[in-house]
């Protein structure tokens, strides 16, 4: 036993719990995802697990994604990545519905089966229906050579690397990672983008991993507000466009490892029911960075105030406007919107780590929940 307590040392790094390691070694997990795969010059990326069916590519339909929990949350970000870059229509399914609903799909379908460890059972079980019914299977899974990858006709490793905190971090930002680079390759094969519009994308693309390490920065100042919030019995959590997944995944994060009730919205929908639990106790947290919804985002940030929310705003650096409306902001740098879903995340999962930590939870494993379900 004291044996296996020393690995375990060693294998945190200096870090208290294994989920801090794996927040902070994002910038190289975000890399090895990209690594090989990107060539901002040409205006090019490689993916060589979808090599042989590239063509096929031209001619799919439609795509559904299927999978469980966090990546799910990855799958709703690809939805707006694929449609929004490929123009390909997209559906994200939970595994555990699609499998039970006779889905309707054909050939001309592309199923997507997202996955860190491989092994969920509901993901395996939807994979395989989809594939009776001749639809063509991509994986985007950690765990090489499990059973998704074995599975499918194609797909493309997340290379994140080992996750033991059960709260998903590094596998969740290199799935979205990942997903943006298929979002780009299938725009690519479908021709649908100039190659100056890569050239520009994936030249940002190519900064993702300095500005993750950038955005870690936040993390004294997130950590005050931690202090600020931990005895919160409610949280809700708002963003729009491709911030609202992101907003989901924020809330699942501490619920899952702070055991506070939270909740994602899409920052509109707050008038149709949350906002009637907003008074000066309910911390809420908004994705207010410098993109496409700003204005709208400002509005909802305002209908909080005038209820006394207390207001955390993620905001775009140097963003003066929202600061001022806000309680509290945290800054992210400064970027193309293609970035924004793995850069705001990192604030978030800063946020439920150090509110675990002041609740004395226990972080890595948390009560009831387990790394991989692979049971029904
Ligand atoms: C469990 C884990 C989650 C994970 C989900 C799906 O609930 O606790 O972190 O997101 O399963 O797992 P998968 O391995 O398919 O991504």
């Amino acid at each position: 036993h004291e044996l296996e307590m020393e690995i375990e040392l060693i294998e945190k790094n200096g870090y208290e719990h294994f989920m801090l390691k794996e927040i902070h070694e994002q910038p190289r997990s975000i890399k090895d995802s990209m690594r090989g795969r990107i060539y901002p010059l040409d205006g090019r990326v490689e993916l060589g697990g979808l090599k042989e069916y590239a063509e096929k590519l031209k001619n799919i339909k439609r795509i559904i994604i299927v999978s469980c929990g966090t990546s799910w949350h990855a799958g709703l970000i690809a939805e707006y990545l694929f449609e929004k870059y490929a123009r390909i229509p997209v559906e994200v399914e939970y595994a555990s519905e699609f499998r039970y609903r006779n889905p309707i799909i054909d050939k001309s379908d592309l199923v997507i089966a997202i996955s860190q460890s491989g092994e969920t059972a509901d993901t395996l079980a939807a994979l395989s229906i989809a594939g009776l019914k001749g639809a063509t299977l991509f994986g985007v899974c950690n765990v090489v050579g499990s059973s998704i990858p074995r599975m499918t006709h194609a797909g493309v490793y997340t290379h994140a690397g080992p996750e033991i905190g059960v709260a998903s971090t590094k596998a969740f930002t290199s799935q979205v990672t990942v997903l943006t680079l298929m979002a780009l390759y299938v725009a690519q094969q479908r021709d649908v983008l100039s190659k100056q519009k890569m050239q520009e994308l994936l030249t940002e693309l190519e900064k993702l991993p300095d500005l993750v390490e950038t955005t870690l920065k936040c993390e004294d100042n997130v950590k005050k507000i931690a202090g600020i919030i931990k005895n919160a019995n409610n949280c809700i959590f708002l963003g729009r466009g491709s911030a609202f997944p992101v907003a989901l995944e924020g809330a699942l994060k501490l619920k899952e490892i702070s055991y506070i009730h939270a909740e994602g919205y899409p920052a509109a929908e707050m008038k149709h029911g949350p906002i009637a639990l907003i008074d000066e106790q309910m911390p809420v947290v908004f994705i207010a960075t410098n993109h496409s919804s700003y204005e709208k985002v400002i509005s909802n940030i305002q209908e909080v105030k005038a209820r006394k929310g207390m207001v955390i705003s993620v905001i775009s650096e140097g963003d003066l406007k929202v600061k001022a409306m806000s309680d509290h902001t945290i800054e992210i740098p400064v970027t193309n919107e293609l970035l924004l879903p793995v850069l705001a995340s990192i604030p978030l999962q800063l946020l439920a780590y150090h509110i675990a930590v002041m609740r004395n939870c226990n972080v890595d494993q948390p009560r009831n929940l387990a790394k991989s379900v692979t049971v029904e």
